[in-house]
C-alpha cells in the first residue's frame, strides 16, 4: 500500500490555475487579492482538503493574535454577557479581543471573517443560534477551512457542530435539558394547557427548547396541543405582538406560557397587563436565558452560563482545553412568576 503523496501549495495554485505566490497571499492573507481570485484558491484549497506546512502555521503561532468574537448585535443581553465572557478570558490570556457585529446579515458575516482572517486574528467566534440549512454548511465549512489555512482557529458558540473533518471547536449549553426542566417545573404546579411563545423553525435554540417542551409534556403523559405553540422571534416586541394576537382571540385557553427567552417573556408580559391579567395570579409564566430583565420581572427562568460560555470558547480557541463539543449544564432559576393550579 503506498502512502498517499500530500497535498502542496503548488497543486493548490495548480488547480486554482493561478501561481503559487499568489496562493501564498491569499493564505497569508497580508496582500490585497481580487476577491475573484480568492474564491478560486480557496475553492480549491477544500477541495483537496490542503492544509498548510508546519512552517506556516508555526511562523502564524509564533505570536498572539486578537481573538474575535462575531455576534448579530450588542445592543441584546444575551449577545453582550457572553462577548464579556471572551473579554475577560482573552485579557486573562494576554490577548486583545475584537467585537464585531452582523445585524444578522450573512453577507456582512462573510465580509467580517474574511477581514479577521487577513488581519491575523488568533481565533474567531461565532456566537449565537442560526437556521442549519445548506448554504450555512457551506458557508461555515468555507470559514473553517479558510481560517485553519491561516493558521487561526474557529469557534462555534451556541451553535451545533459542522461534522467530521471541518476543522472547527464547539461550545453549546445543554438547551433541551433546560427547557424540558423549566417545563417540569409548570407541569409540577397543575399546570397542563402550556403555551410556547417563541417557535422559529430551523432555528436551532428554538427547535432545541421546543422539543425540551415537547419531551416533558410526553413524560408527564399531557397530550401536545398544536395550537399551543405559536411563532415569535425571540425580541420584546415579537412577545409583546404574540401575546396581544392570542388575547384578541378570546380569553386564554391556557393556564401558562413557555416564553422562548427571557425578553419574549417581558414583552409578553407588558400585553398580559394590558390585558388585566396579572402574573402569576391570572397567569404563569417562565422564561428561558436569565438575562437582566428577568430579575426585576421577578421571573422563573432558565439560567444560561453566558459567562463560562464566552471563556470555554476562548479556552477552546487557545487549545488550553481541548474537548469539542463541550456542553454547559443549565438550571432553573425560580423566583415569582409561577402559581401552583388549586382552587382561587
Ligand atoms: N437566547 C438564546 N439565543 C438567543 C438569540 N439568538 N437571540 C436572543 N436571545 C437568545
Amino acid at each position: 500500500m503506498t502512502t498517499p503523496r500530500r497535498v502542496t501549495i503548488r497543486d493548490v495554485a495548480r488547480k486554482a490555475g493561478v501561481s503559487v505566490a499568489t496562493v501564498s497571499r491569499v493564505l497569508g492573507g497580508d496582500y490585497p487579492v481580487l476577491a475573484v481570485t480568492r474564491n478560486k484558491v480557496m475553492r480549491a484549497v477544500r477541495e483537496l482538503d490542503y492544509v498548510p506546512n508546519a512552517h506556516a502555521r508555526a511562523l502564524s503561532a509564533a505570536r498572539p493574535g486578537a481573538i474575535a468574537i462575531v455576534v448579530n448585535t450588542i445592543a441584546v443581553p444575551y449577545y453582550a454577557l457572553i462577548a464579556q465572557g471572551v473579554e475577560d478570558q482573552a485579557a486573562q490570556e494576554g490577548r486583545l479581543s475584537l467585537i464585531c457585529t452582523t445585524g444578522g446579515d450573512n453577507g456582512r458575516e462573510l465580509s467580517i471573517v474574511q477581514l479577521l482572517r487577513e488581519q491575523r486574528a488568533e481565533a474567531v467566534i461565532l456566537v449565537g443560534s442560526v437556521i442549519v440549512d445548506e448554504e450555512y454548511r457551506k458557508r461555515m465549512t468555507e470559514y473553517a477551512h479558510a481560517l485553519a489555512a491561516a493558521g487561526s482557529r474557529l469557534v462555534l458558540c451556541g451553535r451545533p457542530p459542522l461534522g467530521e473533518g471541518v476543522p472547527a471547536l464547539v461550545v453549546g449549553f445543554d438547551n433541551t435539558g433546560g427547557a424540558h426542566a423549566v417545563t417540569a417545573h409548570l407541569l409540577s404546579a397543575g399546570h397542563r394547557r402550556i403555551l410556547y411563545l417563541g417557535v422559529r423553525p430551523g432555528h436551532t435554540t428554538s427547535d432545541t427548547r421546543v422539543a425540551g417542551y415537547r419531551s416533558a409534556l410526553a413524560e408527564h403523559g399531557v397530550a401536545l396541543d398544536p395550537s399551543l405553540e405559536v411563532e415569535a422571534e425571540f425580541d420584546r416586541d415579537a412577545g409583546y405582538a404574540a401575546m396581544n394576537r392570542r388575547l384578541a382571540e378570546g380569553p386564554p385557553d391556557f393556564t401558562a406560557v413557555f416564553a422562548g427567552n427571557d425578553l419574549v417573556a417581558a414583552g409578553a408580559i407588558q400585553s398580559l397587563h394590558e390585558h388585566g391579567l396579572r402574573v402569576p395570579h391570572d397567569m404563569s409564566i417562565v422564561g428561558y436565558d436569565d438575562v437582566p430583565p428577568a430579575q426585576d420581572l421577578h421571573l422563573t427562568t432558565v439560567h444560561l452560563p453566558h459567562d463560562e460560555l464566552g471563556r470555554a470558547a476562548v479556552r477552546l480557541a487557545l487549545g488550553r482545553v481541548t474537548t469539542s463539543p463541550m456542553t454547559l449544564g443549565t438550571h432553573i432559576v425560580v423566583r415569582d412568576s409561577v402559581r401552583p393550579l388549586g382552587p382561587r
